[in-house]
């Protein structure tokens, strides 16, 4: 079976073959197998992969330990369904033990319904309907939340639903600032602070690549969600634990009120986790509340014991000491590459995660990712794709170094990107 034979039948049975609108592909890829830093398609093509699944695998493919894990798991027990498991009960002490804010926490299947269930506490706990969320962060498919995160340049600034069907309510009362820019912020919170439930953020903007917070500004979110009694949610799905077990809020040094953890938390397996203060926390329906909160598959043992067996190997420092030097090492590389070849490459990032935009200048908001050159942007993760390293072929998106990644690995991939960079500027007069 070809790339190309079995992805027609997907076409056959799944609209566009693929089961996520962000996963396809300019050219038909169907993987058969993962290992390490490796992913390898049908016809047995192997390529070093930077996707990491949008960023869940931060210990590397099918990692042995949390494999065993949740094999041993799966063969102790299956989905009960009632009660709790010492598993569910040892996961939730592990995210109160390492997430500063986290007292209490709750775990379901996937980000989505972490920042679902996080908007809906916070507007039970105030009386109060509008979210306020920032040009660029994406926090699930839901309604409440879905727009304005890769904006076209004349929907900035304006309300940007992100899909057909949704609730007008739910955009209406959603409101959208720029990040890093305190002086709307208070503008927004002070004019309206009576209907404000909540404000979201991710504290690192990783859909847009990397934007990192400005000190002043998350200050400036803590306090103003005190002096007005507005839950602050830091949605920390690709920040947690990939930047630290503590997530980003343990680097800032500032603490929310609610947290969302997803992807890295479980190295690939399905978990998620909301955490938050007790007080807030015991509103929910599990605890007699009167915040419904249900899923049959909350607290899957299979995906509790992968998140354990994740945590256990985070937690000596080391994985992370090696994710940060090796992302390290991707983003000098790559900027002195560019540099020497004269091209308008910025590379951002922040500990694994590297982002080489095609721009110069300072980056601080989404409004400044508009001067990223798209077009060169996609073409070079292509051009990578082609030299056996995969990036996916998206702009501004992150890449992601895992434990399993060597220095020959990051070696090759700039060999690579280098020869890619020279191709580009042989071929479309790249500068
Ligand atoms: C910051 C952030 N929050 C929430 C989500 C939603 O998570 P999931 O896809 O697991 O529903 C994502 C997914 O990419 C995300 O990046």
């Amino acid at each position: 079976m070809t790339n190309q034979s079995l992805f027609e039948k997907a076409q056959a049975v799944t609209p566009g073959g693929v089961n996520s609108g962000t996963r396809g592909l300019p050219q038909p890829i169907v993987w058969e197998r993962a290992a390490g830093a490796y992913i390898y398609d049908v016809e047995g093509k192997g390529y070093l992969d930077y996707h990491a699944a949008f960023g869940p695998i931060v210990l590397g493919h099918n990692h042995p330990a949390v494999d065993q894990a949740a094999a041993a798991a799966i063969a102790q027990i299956d989905l009960i369904g009632a009660g709790t498991t010492e598993l569910e009960i040892r996961l939730a002490e592990k995210v109160a033990q390492h997430v500063p804010s986290a007292e209490m926490a709750l775990i379901f299947g996937s980000g989505s319904e972490a920042t679902y269930m996080a908007q809906r506490l916070a507007r039970a706990v105030t009386g109060r309907k509008k979210l306020v969320k920032f040009q660029g962060c994406f926090h699930g498919w839901h309604d409440y939340l879905l727009m304005n995160i890769i904006s076209a340049p004349e929907k900035i600034g304006r309300k940007d639903p992100a899909s057909a069907g949704m609730l007008p309510e739910a955009i209406e009362n959603t409101i959208v600032l720029p990040f890093n820019d305190i002086e709307s912020l208070e503008r927004t919170v002070k004019g309206q602070a009576e209907e404000i439930a909540a404000i979201i953020l991710e504290p690192i903007p990783h859909n847009i690549g990397c934007v990192l917070p400005q000190a002043e500004f998350v200050r400036s979110l803590r306090s103003l969600c005190d002096e007005f009694g507005i839950v602050l949610i830091f949605d920390e799905v690709i920040t947690g634990f990939r930047h630290g077990l503590g997530g980003y809020q343990e680097k800032l040094n500032i603490l929310p009120d609610l947290t969302t953890l997803a992807k890295a938390i479980a190295n690939g397996y399905p978990c998620a986790v909301l955490a938050g203060r007790e007080e807030l926390m015991m509103r929910f329906s599990s605890a007699g509340g009167d915040v419904f909160v249900a899923g049959t598959y909350n607290g899957h043992p299979v995906s509790t014991a992968a998140a354990l067996a994740t945590i256990a190997e985070l937690e000596d420092g080391t994985v992370h000491k090696r994710l940060f030097r090796l992302g390290e090492k991707a983003r000098r590389g790559l900027q002195e590459i560019a540099d020497r070849l004269d091209i308008d490459m910025t590379v951002a990032g922040y500990g694994s995660v590297f982002v080489p935009y095609f721009m110069s200048g300072a980056i601080s908001r989404y409004a400044d990712l508009l001067r990223n050159n798209t077009e060169a942007d996609t073409a070079f993760r292509n051009e990578m794709i082609k030299r056996g390293v995969f990036m996916l072929p998206l702009a501004m998106k992150r890449n992601h170094v895992s434990a399993a990644h060597t220095d020959a690995d990051i070696d090759r991939t700039l060999n690579a990107a280098e020869d890619a960079l020279k191709e580009m500027m042989r071929s479309r007069g790249l500068r």
